[in-house]
């Protein structure tokens, strides 16, 4: 199983905080916000990452993860010269992707709730069609929205209809088999000149192989796309890690936890985190004295 980050985009809704610097760079509380989805792609399992952005961020990105050698992962960079919408992933991707199933996920969307790592590690296994994970939202117009009968079979797909038939957004996260590559091959752009991520969704529920996996209210699935959702992002996660002593999206610990990395390593990683409260919990954490989960 491959995986992406999709980090490209204009941010146009942050501006000024995206003239010059990527959205998904931008801080969320104590990290910045593509640690969110790169712990989602490792708590799956995936070790194989491509991260898209655009042409100016890349080196950037590069600076912040590296090769991702030292999560015992491995991550790689292509460039986006233009937005030409989300399933252009899967055509600039299409080399890395290989003959490997694929989850993509949105460097913005921020996922965290219980038993998140055993749902994925479920979702991703013997994938065959398309997993799609749904969150009921007051403002589905905003979103992909789906429908599902009573139980729980996906129906309909449309992308920010006027009158949606569901509360259920489609979020960022999309796992889907070796064949999301001709599919989008065979696409075409929509009226807006892009390759739609519904448009693929729909040719997998048309073909009956597209699931809808209903993450449930007790989850959290948030926004950052304005600057009041984006401080809102920030403070549930401070809120969270203040009152429980553990850090959300701590990549660092994941690799631990998952065994990519051993202590030594994740404590040399603190270490270089100078004093920051985040390396300080790095070496704790390396030295046994932090039992929180990720
Ligand atoms: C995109 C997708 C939409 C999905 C959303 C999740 O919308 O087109 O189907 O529900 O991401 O974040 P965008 O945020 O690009 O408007």
């Amino acid at each position: 199983m491959k995986g992406i980050i999709l980090a490209g985009g204009s941010g146009t809704r942050l501006h000024p905080l995206t003239h010059a610097l990527s959205k998904q760079l931008l801080p969320v509380y104590n990290k910045p916000m593509i640690y969110y989805p790169l712990s989602v792609l490792m708590l799956a399992g995936i070790r194989d990452i491509l991260v898209i952005s655009a042409p100016d961020q890349v080196d950037t990105y590069r600076a912040l993860l590296g090769d991702g050698e030292q999560l015992g992962i491995s991550i790689d960079y292509i460039e986006q010269d233009e937005p030409r919408g989300i399933a252009d992933a899967f055509v600039i991707g299409a080399d890395y992707i290989g003959n490997d199933p694929v989850t993509l996920i949105l460097g913005d969307n921020i996922f965290h709730g219980p038993s998140f790592s055993a749902l994925l590690a479920e979702a991703t296994r013997d994938v065959s069609g398309c997993v799609l994970f749904g969150y009921s939202v007051k403002d589905p117009e905003r979103y992909g929205v789906g429908e599902v009968d009573a139980e729980g079979r996906l129906l309909h797909i449309e992308e920010k209809p006027s009158r949606p038939r569901s509360n259920l957004a489609i979020t960022g996260l999309y796992i889907y088999d070796n064949e999301v590559v001709d599919i989008t091959k065979n696409l075409g752009p929509s009226a807006r000149g892009e390759l739609e991520i519904t448009d693929v969704n729909i040719a997998y529920l048309k073909q009956g192989r597209a699931r809808l996996v209903d993450l449930g209210r007790g989850f959290a699935w948030l926004d950052t796309g304005t600057p009041e959702s984006l401080l809102q992002a920030g403070q549930y996660v401070q809120v969270l890690e203040q009152r429980q002593g553990v850090r959300i999206a701590c990549v660092e610990e994941i690799a631990l936890r998952m065994g990519y990395i051993d202590a030594g390593a994740c404590y040399r990683m603190g270490v270089a985190m100078g004093k920051s409260d985040y390396g300080v919990y790095l070496m704790d954490l390396a030295s046994g004295r932090q039992q929180g989960q990720p």
